[in-house]
């Protein structure tokens, strides 16, 4: 993986501006989006979790504006990101870190969940994961979301973005799988072709339903050529 300068990525988030971007764009962030939701809604260890709200501790480990608060807003959940400008456009007032996921701000194992969504390609992948792992307790479940190295869709607006990244597949995440940090799967979701994008607005949206309803049907033809891989550890 190419070292990446993360003064340069700090940069860029510290800019990005999603209400600018064009609809469609909007809307494949979108899918993206409600996909992750059902997919972690429906994951038997996020469920368990549900039962005991307030006792649970989530970290959302560069969590931007807050994209997934709705899924964990009722637990006992910090948001942490090392972009300033993104912590103040995300509208809640407490439980706010702005902090390096290289380097975390606390004492090993107090996490029981921990999601990690889309922020491993812009970091130093093993020092990331380590990081987690090291936070997680015993019995501690995290989601890494990527964008696959090994996708067949290669949409050009999630593979090449203007800072610095790298794409990261499933034998990644089998690198750096030890006894005590193990994979419990690793699936790829989101296989809208980039084609569709020239559809209009409407119809687009459509489309987007149509393989929203679809998305695990395909993954299990297409297994990991996704756009996007999960992959949930627990640590032992
Ligand atoms: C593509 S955005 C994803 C944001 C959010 N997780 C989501 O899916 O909407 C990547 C996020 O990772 C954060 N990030 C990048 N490098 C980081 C680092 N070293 N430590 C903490 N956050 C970082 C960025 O500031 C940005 O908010």
């Amino acid at each position: 993986m190419n070292k990446l300068k993360s003064d340069e990525v700090k940069a860029f988030y510290e800019n990005w501006d999603v209400s600018k971007y064009p609809d469609y764009l909007k809307l494949l962030m979108e899918f993206e989006e409600n996909l992750i939701f059902k997919i972690i809604l429906e994951d038997d260890f996020f469920k368990s979790l549900s039962k005991s709200h307030k006792n649970t501790k989530i970290l959302d480990c560069g969590c931007g504006f807050g994209s997934f608060y709705n899924l964990t807003k009722d637990f006992d959940t910090l948001y942490l990101d090392f972009s300033l400008n993104l912590l103040k456009k995300f509208k809640i007032e407490k439980n706010k870190i702005c902090a390096n996921i290289e380097n975390l701000p606390f004492k090993n194992g107090i996490f029981d969940l921990i999601l990690c969504i889309n922020v491993l390609e812009h970091v130093d992948f093993e020092k990331a994961v380590f990081e987690v792992k090291r936070v997680l307790k015993t019995n501690g479940r995290a989601y890494f979301i990527v964008v696959n190295a090994d996708s067949i869709i290669n949409d050009e607006i999630f593979v090449d973005w203007k800072i610095p990244h790298n794409l990261i597949s499933k034998s990644d995440f089998k690198s750096i799988e030890t006894d005590d940090f193990k994979i419990e799967y690793i699936i790829s979701f989101y296989f809208l072709h980039p084609f569709f994008k020239l559809f209009p607005k409407l119809i687009l949206k459509r489309i987007i339903d149509l393989f929203f309803k679809n998305d695990e049907k395909i993954s299990k033809v297409l297994k990991f050529k996704g756009q996007f891989l999960i992959c949930k550890m627990v640590k032992k």
